[in-house]
């Protein structure tokens, strides 16, 4: 049993990893600061677990309050590291928010490991980093492209702090490239809680059909796809927190082949945006009010993993489908609307 820091441990991703962590016989240690997160997630967590895992509440931006967290947590066995901003438009507006936030807490977090002899530290990267690639799938060896949001661009500029404080402290680490994480657990007890209008396609989705939104707009369907819509890999977020799992116990058990790893997560199959709504219709039996709009800006064509370093050495792969995940989607939507 290792002690596991999991910081964002009550945001979307966080949280299932923490329940996928317990259930793998660890402890948790939850750092969030609430800023795009209830406590609600804590007590799903213990209704689906039966434990209820430590949480502090930190601003990880706030180098003393950080120094005050590790002053008392000077035992754990390794860092995951979800907290971040994560909204791509608004990063375009608030790029200054962005960096204090994304990169600042890094920083902190990576100086507190120095100074406490810490090791082992899982990033939350983003298939974002590879912009449009020019060959899919996409491998981890795709070129990283500039980035096209200041978003982008603290997974990017994050994944080379890590490696400069490898470079000069000796860590081990690993950064997950996920592609897009979607549903929420099979249990309903946690799930994805936009604030606000959901930028993401399946929040839209399932608040469109719950009543929330009157209609989702598709952005384009003149890109060059099967049928004109964007493909993306919609991996689920219980594949994507079991991934997590396997890296932090990777590198307790010094499996690693180098000090700095990086994994795609993704199911490496792409899906177009009507086959995701297509997908919604079939599992939910609803019949989804769209129309087509203008392409978004920023968006790419396509974009989809190549899984083989994942499936080959983190002995991992997808087990869920796309409906599984929006069977999931639509019946924690339906629990927080209380349809
Ligand atoms: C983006 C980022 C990704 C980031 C994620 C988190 C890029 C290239 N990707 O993913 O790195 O981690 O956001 O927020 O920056 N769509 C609609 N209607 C909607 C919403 C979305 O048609 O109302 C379409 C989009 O055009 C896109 C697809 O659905 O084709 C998925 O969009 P979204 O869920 O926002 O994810 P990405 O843009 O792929």
């Amino acid at each position: 049993m290792a002690k596991i820091l999991v910081t964002g441990g009550l945001g979307f991703i966080g949280s299932h990893t923490v329940v996928e962590l317990i259930n793998a016989g660890h402890e948790a240690v939850i750092v969030d600061d609430l800023s795009n997160a209830t406590m609600q997630a804590l007590s799903g967590i213990e209704k689906i677990t039966g434990k209820c895992p430590e949480f502090v509440r930190v601003d990880l931006k706030n180098k003393k309050e950080v120094q005050n967290f590790f002053s008392s947590h000077s035992d754990l066995d390794g860092i995951i590291h979800f907290a971040a901003f994560k909204a791509v438009g608004e990063s375009v507006y608030k790029p200054l928010e962005y960096y204090e936030n994304n990169l600042g807490s890094l920083v902190y977090i990576l100086q507190e490991m120095r100074d406490l002899s810490l090791d082992n530290f899982i990033f939350s990267s983003s298939c974002t980093v590879y912009g449009q690639a020019d060959e899919l799938p996409i491998t981890e060896n795709s070129p990283v492209k500039s980035a096209l949001s200041p978003y982008g661009n603290t997974k990017q500029v994050g994944e080379e702090i890590i490696k400069d404080a490898i470079e000069a402290h000796g860590f081990n680490a690993i950064s997950l490239r996920y592609f897009n994480p979607i549903g929420a657990h099979p249990s309903a007890e946690i799930g994805e809680s936009p604030l606000g209008v959901p930028l993401n396609l399946v929040p839209f989705v399932t608040q469109t059909a719950a009543g929330v939104r009157q209609q989702l707009s598709v952005f384009g369907n003149d890109y060059e796809t099967r049928d004109g819509t964007n493909e993306r890999d919609y991996i689920h977020v219980v594949d994507v927190a079991k991934a997590h799992v396997i890296a932090v116990e990777r590198l307790l058990k010094r499996k690693n082949l180098t000090n700095y790893e990086f994994f795609n997560l993704g199911t490496g199959t792409g899906s177009t945006v009507l086959e995701v709504i297509q997908s919604f219709e079939r599992v939910s039996g609803e019949s989804l009010n769209y129309k087509i709009v203008e392409r978004r800006r920023g968006d790419v064509t396509a974009a989809f993993a190549d899984t083989t370093k994942a499936n080959a050495e983190l002995a991992w792969k997808t087990e869920k489908t796309l409906d599984d995940a929006m069977t999931d989607a639509w019946r924690w939507e339906k629990k927080i609307r209380n349809i």
